[in-house]
């Protein structure tokens, strides 16, 4: 391989003079385009007759939508930012293939954001006794007990259900409300004009919706909804990025971390005992990276004795928030070093467009650190030794395309740097953040992204199956749940080649 790479390299470098035949010019062209083909993910990924069928199938799909996009930059779903190309992406075959794919698992994913807003809307906002009161920065606060200084209330709390009947009209409350949750708007480019607006809009509604989530009965109808909505859109397995917050009930008793761990550990034993072919969540324990070292310190403890209580259900380690406005990750070594040698970490790493920050740097400090993958990775192009690194060690990138769109790193996904991570075969988990505030549900959209707008415009089948593929190569399952897990992938992808051949309820 290198030895062709090199012969291609010199090929390129060096133009044919005229006088040489017009055939080892075509001979040229071709066998860069190839070895190009074949570098890329995928590039090695072979294809059943049946998957080929499959494949010209989806690729008449595909160049149809393109060729639209291409005529009409209006329509051109992978090109514009998700809030405009929603109703367009919902309307496509593309879209719905993707769907019905069985795509693995999500390996990036905020729990208090997974879940749909409108299914929040129809039921947690529906249980009775949630409040809302408003703070000084004029954001609402949700919850189901009353807190006044931890909330920062200013105002006084009302009932959810008294303000939806005083209302005027019911949907039209439901809207309002839905807006609290969600970043939704037809105009991104107007609503949030740079990073910051959007950021702080984001963290905003981790705070308005954070404490209802906390509720027991709201904890446990949402995490539940969060596997429904993940196996709704033929997913078999998660990794959930969660700060265990600690729970309370309608008396007013509050639990501790290792309550909220066990109630995971059953709803997830309950979810997968009723679809066997759903393996289930593990968590990795995340916590705000604002935090000082001691106090990180005492977290990492807690999270220890987590860790050694369920050591293959509390997987890893994290940090999470704005990397731009946090503390990076070599001010907190002391802390980090801390950790016992048997849990790993996922670092979130350079979701950042300041090259040369100390954002930016967080990625060779992940790496030194040993992270077992990186989440986002957006700015990992710009380093080249980082990137080679991750290849070689087999790090995968959690690459997630609409949270890096929303929250302002990119406008048109084509310029997405996970373009340049598939073609040079950096391994790739696609994954979805925090789907539930921007509308999108399960992985499906994300999927779209990459296949459209990331990948080349002839890449198809063999570059998606690599991708589901990864999810689970990548993923924390131990060795037999990883062989189990693939067995199931195989059955379910090869009912969904035979559903696209028959189409069958297509
Ligand atoms: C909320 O969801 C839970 C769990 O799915 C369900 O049992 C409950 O009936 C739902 N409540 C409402 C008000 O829809
Ligand atoms: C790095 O992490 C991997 C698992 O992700 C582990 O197998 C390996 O032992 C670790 N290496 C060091 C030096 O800690
Ligand atoms: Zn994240």
């Amino acid at each position: 391989m290198k030895r062709l790479l090199f012969l291609l390299l010199h090929l390129i470098s060096h133009p044919l003079i005229q006088s040489e035949p017009a055939l080892s010019y075509e001979h040229a062209r071709q066998a860069v385009l190839t070895a190009e083909e074949k570098l890329m993910t995928g590039g090695h990924t072979h294809l059943s007759t049946q998957e080929a069928k499959v494949d010209d199938i989806f690729m008449e799909y595909k160049f149809g939508e393109l060729s639209q996009g291409c005529r009409n930059a209006e329509q051109n779903a992978a090109a514009l930012h998700f809030f405009k190309a929603k109703p367009l992406i919902d309307r496509s075959v593309v879209f719905n293939f993707l769907q019905k794919m069985p795509k693995g698992a999500v390996l990036h994913l905020h729990n208090t954001a997974s879940v749909s807003s409108k299914w929040v809307i129809q039921n947690i906002s529906y249980m009775s006794g949630m409040l809302r009161c408003t703070t000084a920065t004029g954001h609402s606060v949700l919850t189901f007990r009353r807190l006044p200084k931890e909330h920062k209330c200013q105002s006084q709390y009302v009932l959810v259900a008294d303000e939806r009947k005083n209302s005027v009209d019911r949907q039209v409350y439901d809207n309002n409300f839905e807006r609290l949750i969600n970043l939704y708007t037809p105009v991104p480019e107007l609503e949030y004009p740079t990073i910051t607006h959007v950021w702080d809009r984001f963290q905003d509604i981790f705070s308005v919706l954070g404490d209802a989530l906390s509720y027991l009965p709201a904890f446990r109808a949402y995490h539940w909804q969060m596997l429904e909505e993940l196996y709704n859109d033929n997913l078999m397995y998660v990794e959930i990025r969660s700060s265990c917050k600690k729970l309370y009930d309608a008396s007013g008793r509050t639990f501790p971390r290792k309550r909220t761990i066990r109630e995971l550990y059953a709803l997830n034993n309950k979810f997968t005992q009723l679809h066997p072919d759903f393996l289930g969540m593990k968590i990795i324990f995340a916590v705000h990276r604002g935090k000082e070292v001691d106090q990180l310190r005492e977290t990492i403890a807690e999270f220890k004795q987590l860790h050694e209580m369920y050591p293959n259900f509390v997987v890893g380690f994290d940090l999470v928030g704005q990397e731009d406005k946090g503390k990076p990750l070599y001010t907190l070594l002391p802390a980090l070093r801390d950790l016992p040698s048997t849990a790993r970490l996922f670092l979130h790493g350079g979701e950042t467009n300041w090259f040369g920050s100390s954002t930016d740097i967080n990625l060779l400090d992940a790496l030194l650190l040993n992270t077992t993958r990186i989440g986002h990775g957006y700015a990992l192009a710009k380093h080249p030794i980082l990137l080679n690194a991750v290849k070689t060690r087999h790090i995968a990138v959690e690459v997630s395309p609409i949270s890096n769109q929303v929250l302002h790193l990119v406008w048109d996904m084509r310029n997405h740097p996970g373009a340049q991570y598939l073609a040079l075969d950096v391994p790739v988990v696609i994954c979805s953040d925090d789907p539930g505030f921007w509308n999108a549900k399960g992985l499906s959209y994300d999927f779209y992204y990459a296949i459209m707008s990331l990948a080349p415009k002839n890449a198809g089948l063999p570059i998606l199956k690599t991708l589901v593929w990864n999810s689970l190569k990548y993923s924390t399952l131990t060795k037999e749940e990883k062989s189990r897990a693939f067995k199931i992938l195989e059955l379910s992808w090869t009912r969904f080649i035979e559903k696209v051949l028959h189409k069958k309820s297509w």
